[in-house]
């Protein structure tokens, strides 16, 4: 059943700017991630998604592309790309890029060709329609505020942006696109990538005049086709990024025949602390036992004929463990522990972003702090539109991406060990105490955590083809699951909450043995301290 090296992996995500800076400037690059492979191997990952490190005007941080064949100069060259591929190579490690195929940047050539003249070649390559300025194709929102739409007055047309102005989409519907990316993508496997991210890959077969911006009906034929023009030839891990899927899609996206990705990020759980048909700022507590039933949804729906990614973090999300851990002094370790624990223990790929498995948590920063084109703009957005300063930082301080971004807390000297320079953003200041340094040296940190469920999924094959069945779906407060094969059984149990709980799940307690837990000292199998989470194995 576990044919494929990606199902007993786990991916670290990167997010360039801010991992570390080896020339002094501020912003992290290539060199500084090739100085830290050992810290991700002493972690014990199989691969790290590279968040964008092509040439770019970092508009959106580098999700809006000039140059696809080429690093840009902030983050080094396309040498230390390649030496990077060789140096974790060496340490078992993968290289998965980032590819951002649904836009290019407003400065790639092609679009500075395409504006030239509707007869230019390259014209076919975005998305246009004839119009009258101040008369927009439709009403459609860009996800970055204002609308989707821009006018080109030498033109006069307008041009379809589903992000930022700087971000036009590409027409997929034109086959000399598809076939530029195809060779695109087949050149960087040359280079040794060892898989992919395929960022909002669901919008790229958008049609504007009907709204449909997400799932349009070429999605699948393009996909397939891009698969078997690239990933087919090769053995690499490939997960797209799919905020519209529901499970029947993902059983195509993931199909174990591999005509699409080996996975994707699928968000239903994500969506669930805001307030119903409401954007991501309209916040609401989390509802936990929809929580429960969504998770196992997609545990159940996909077994044995999809695979899932398994995330409670990237580069677009606030710190899980100031989001529905606890980030208090007394418990952000162990909640951020609890929290690893139920995400590591189901059936599917885990993904760990940068100071995850350190337990980094949120800022609070003032506003000309944050540096997020969609921090920025739901600012100004919201204020003008009447919300207080008061009511959007509070939103901002809960979901800003910016939370996510803070340069990592490698030690407790000066600017966290992240540069000698001027950090491009304000580290946190927690990293006095929050830092990776400390907790390798601790034996009880949750970097050894992190380690310690790593090494238990290479160990475990019930960890990785066990299927999932959800205990206690209706109990408010405890998380629990069973993962089973023919010949072994593993059981976690989790008291998510800050209070301490009965544990109502109830085994023959002498058949298991306990794996892991976070809790050093109660020993009473028939309670949970607050945030107690346990992984047994049946004996
Ligand atoms: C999703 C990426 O994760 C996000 O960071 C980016 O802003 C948008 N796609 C647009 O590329």
């Amino acid at each position: 059943m576990n044919n494929k090296w990606w199902k007993n992996t786990v991916v670290y995500q990167i997010y360039p700017r801010s991992f570390q800076d080896s020339n002094g400037d501020g912003i992290g690059d290539l060199e500084g991630i090739i100085e830290r492979l050992d810290y991700l191997q002493e972690l014990g990952i199989g691969a790290i998604w590279l968040s964008p490190v092509c040439k770019s005007p970092q508009d959106d941080n580098g999700y809006d592309i000039s140059d696809y064949q080429d690093v840009d100069p902030m983050f080094g060259c396309l040498d230390d790309m390649e030496r990077l591929i060789v140096e974790a190579k060496k340490r078992d490690i993968r290289i998965m890029v980032d590819l951002v195929l649904n836009h290019s940047s407003d400065e790639h050539p092609w679009f500075i060709e395409a504006k030239k003249s509707k007869d230019n070649p390259y014209h076919d390559y975005y998305v246009w329609r004839d119009g009258v300025e101040g008369v927009y194709p439709t009403d459609q929102r860009a996800t970055f505020g204002g609308p989707a739409w821009d006018w080109v007055p030498e033109l006069g047309q307008y041009y379809y942006h589903q992000f930022s102005v700087k971000q036009p989409d590409l027409n997929w519907e034109n086959p000399k696109v598809r076939e530029e990316i195809y060779s695109m993508i087949c050149w960087w496997m040359d280079k040794g990538a060892g898989g992919f991210r395929l960022d909002v890959i669901d919008q790229i077969a958008k049609v504007p005049d009907e709204k449909i911006t997400c799932n349009g009906p070429r999605l699948h034929e393009f996909l397939q086709e891009m698969s078997r023009e690239t990933f087919q030839k090769g053995d690499l891990i490939t997960v797209g990024e799919a905020w519209g899927s529901t499970p029947e899609l993902a059983k195509l996206y993931s199909n174990p025949d591999g005509s699409e990705f080996s996975m994707v990020f699928q968000f239903e759980h994500i969506g669930l602390d805001q307030q119903p048909g409401k954007d991501k700022w309209d916040l609401a507590p989390l509802d936990f036992v929809r929580l429960k039933a969504v998770l196992a949804k997609w545990q159940n729906e996909l077994y044995g004929c999809g695979w899932n990614s398994l995330f409670w973090n990237n580069h677009d999300l606030p710190r899980i463990v100031s989001r529905w851990g606890n980030d208090s002094e007394v418990y952000r370790e162990k909640s951020a522990k609890m929290l690893a624990t139920i995400l590591h223990g189901m059936q599917g790929t885990p993904y760990v972003y940068q100071g995850e498995e350190l337990g980094m948590t949120n800022v609070r920063y003032s506003i000309d702090e944050y540096r997020d084109i969609e921090t920025v703009n739901v600012y100004r957005e919201r204020t003008g539109q009447g919300y207080s300063h008061e009511d959007v930082m509070t939103s901002i301080y809960a979901k800003s991406r910016d939370n996510a971004r803070t340069p990592m807390h490698w030690d407790a000297g000066e600017n966290a060990g992240f540069t000698t320079g001027t950090p491009w953003m304000k580290i946190n200041p927690n990293y006095v105490s929050v830092n990776a340094a400390e907790q390798m040296g601790r034996e009880d940190s949750v970097f050894n955590y992190y380690k310690a469920l790593i090494a238990l999924r290479k160990r475990y094959p019930v960890l990785v083809d066990g299927r999932f069945e959800l205990l206690a779906p209706e109990h408010p407060q405890i998380f629990a699951y069973t993962r089973t094969t023919e010949d072994a059984q593993l059981l976690v149990i989790c008291n998510f909450f800050g209070e301490e709980v009965s544990n109502t799940i109830d085994f023959e307690w002498s058949d298991y043995e306990l794996l892991l837990t976070n809790e050093t000292e109660n020993t009473d199998p028939g309670v949970l301290k607050p945030y107690e989470a346990r992984m047994y194995l049946r004996k």
